[in-house]
């Protein structure tokens, strides 16, 4: 695990952004595995950047989101799929068939689970998967339990994370009460993965990542066993490791 603490928020997008943008041009085929969430909006907004002043390019690379609310049509603007659309697929140039985002109104969530890991595979695996963090500790939407899981599947949403996800909704009752999410399996698949992490919010589930146990309690300790993390953080977040 490599921790980077930067000054400010806006330097920790454009380390995110520059490690994404090095894997495209080392590889324009990459195959990235794509959160939502405030955290990544900064990093999506560099990488929109760097496209527009044509350093880099997603013709040929391919993406895999994270997770999605179920319930939620892909156009809603609180679904994951609209979320990414607005904010970083359409305002650049990835081909309409290299991008697969989960989808929360598959009427059999379970089959659309199967089906999406199989994607995954088939695409050859994520390149690289970028990452926020809860203040819980999840990733994607992997809430604190007694067990990792392994693939995509169906999952109740733990109540810190539908109180934090709140804000985006008119009130706490329209937050959907089930997602499905990658699971830790999934997401531990990927060849490298980076995780940005911002305020002071985040410090405790960062603490726990970096220097607790690896335990199911906070699911992103898992992380610590992955031979290529890089851990994005600015001074608030990092205040207690
Ligand atoms: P945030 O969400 O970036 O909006 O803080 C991160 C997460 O819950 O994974």
């Amino acid at each position: 695990m490599t921790i980077q603490v930067f000054e400010n928020e806006e330097q920790v997008a454009l380390a995110g952004a520059a490690l994404i943008a090095a894997e495209l041009l080392q590889d324009p085929y990459t195959v990235l595995g794509l959160p939502t969430g405030s955290t990544p909006i900064g990093i999506y907004r560099e990488l929109i950047r760097m496209f527009e002043n044509g350093v880099i390019s997603f013709a040929e690379a391919s993406a895999f989101n994270l997770d999605e609310y179920i319930g939620l049509e892909p156009d809603h603007e609180q679904s994951y799929s609209y979320f990414l659309h607005s904010n970083f697929i359409d305002h650049v140039n990835f081909r309409a068939e290299n991008i697969r985002l989960v989808q929360g109104i598959a009427v059999n969530a379970n089959e659309e689970c199967e089906q999406y890991e199989q994607e995954i595979t088939d695409a050859g695996g994520i390149d690289l998967q970028l990452l926020g963090i809860g203040r819980n500790g999840h990733i994607g939407f992997n809430e604190p339990a007694a067990w990792f899981e392994k693939t995509t599947h169906v999952v109740d949403l733990a109540a810190d994370t539908i109180a934090a996800n709140s804000r985006f909704f008119a009130n706490e009752d329209e937050v959907p009460r089930q997602a499905i999410s990658m699971g830790i399996g999934t997401i531990m698949d990927a060849e490298k993965i980076v995780l940005a992490a911002t305020g002071s919010s985040k410090a405790e589930a960062i603490r726990a990542m970096c220097k607790g146990r690896i335990d199911p309690a906070c699911q992103a300790s898992i992380l610590q066993i992955h031979p290529n993390v890089t851990i994005l953080l600015d001074p608030a977040a990092a205040a207690l490791i």
